[in-house]
């Protein structure tokens, strides 16, 4: 069986910590068997929800750019790895326009009624997140940003992967230990022989 692996980068800078952490997941995951898929959002037109609130009645998103290709994947993946920065206390904007255009997968189950993902598919996803100060509760927020956006995408929140004191420009090439433990949840995150974590494997590295 092959495990489509989907990683999505939303750091506005190439080579960033983040970046470069998703790379080692996805490296992780393809090591264990994963037809892996990376996506730099940068790289994409994708603009934020413009609240015009047309999903309600269609349970689609009228906003034409790249959203409607990059959903279309993160539908049919078996496997997701999200990375961001830290950006005041909670993920990038760039990655909040992405999670913010999930409305329409709002609506489509929570006012449609409708199914989104065929229930006894397992698809589980991964966070990671490399913040530059001290500040530990920055994860918070970040923890539970992702978790209701994983429940509109019907996926299990399966890990996540919390650095912080990482600050300059690919400075993670100097953490061994965290391009490990990258290497090792993608790795993990393949995993069919195991029931989805109840709730997801934290490693939190400074
Ligand atoms: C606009 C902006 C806001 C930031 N806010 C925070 C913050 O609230 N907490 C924090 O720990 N780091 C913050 N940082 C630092 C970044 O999280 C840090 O540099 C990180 O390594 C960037 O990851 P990247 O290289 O994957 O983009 C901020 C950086 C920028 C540019």
């Amino acid at each position: 069986m092959i495990i489509k692996t989907l990683g999505i980068s939303t750091s506005p800078r190439t080579n960033g910590n983040s970046d470069l952490l998703l790379r080692e997941a996805l490296a992780g995951a393809e090591s264990a068997g994963a037809q892996i898929e990376y996506i730099r959002l940068s790289d994409l037109n994708i603009g934020p929800c413009i609240e015009c609130n047309a999903c309600y009645t269609t349970g689609t998103c009228q906003v034409q750019d790249d959203y409607q290709q990059l959903l279309k994947k993160m539908l049919d993946a078996d496997r997701l790895i999200f990375a961001s920065p830290v950006f005041f206390m909670t993920v990038c904007a760039q990655a909040k326009m992405l999670i913010d255009r999930g409305q329409c997968l709002w609506a489509k189950k929570y006012i449609l009624k409708k199914q989104l993902i065929r229930p006894q598919r397992d698809r589980r996803a991964m966070v990671i997140v490399v913040g530059g100060s001290k500040s530990k509760k920055q994860f918070e927020s970040i923890r539970l940003t992702m978790k209701y956006y994983f429940d509109v995408l019907d996926i299990n929140y399966a890990a996540n992967l919390f650095i912080n004191k990482v600050d300059r420009l690919s400075e993670i090439q100097k953490h061994p230990s965290a391009l490990k433990e990258a290497f090792r949840l993608g790795k993990e995150l393949i995993a069919t022989n195991t029931p989805p974590p109840q709730n997801p494997v934290n490693v939190e590295l400074t």
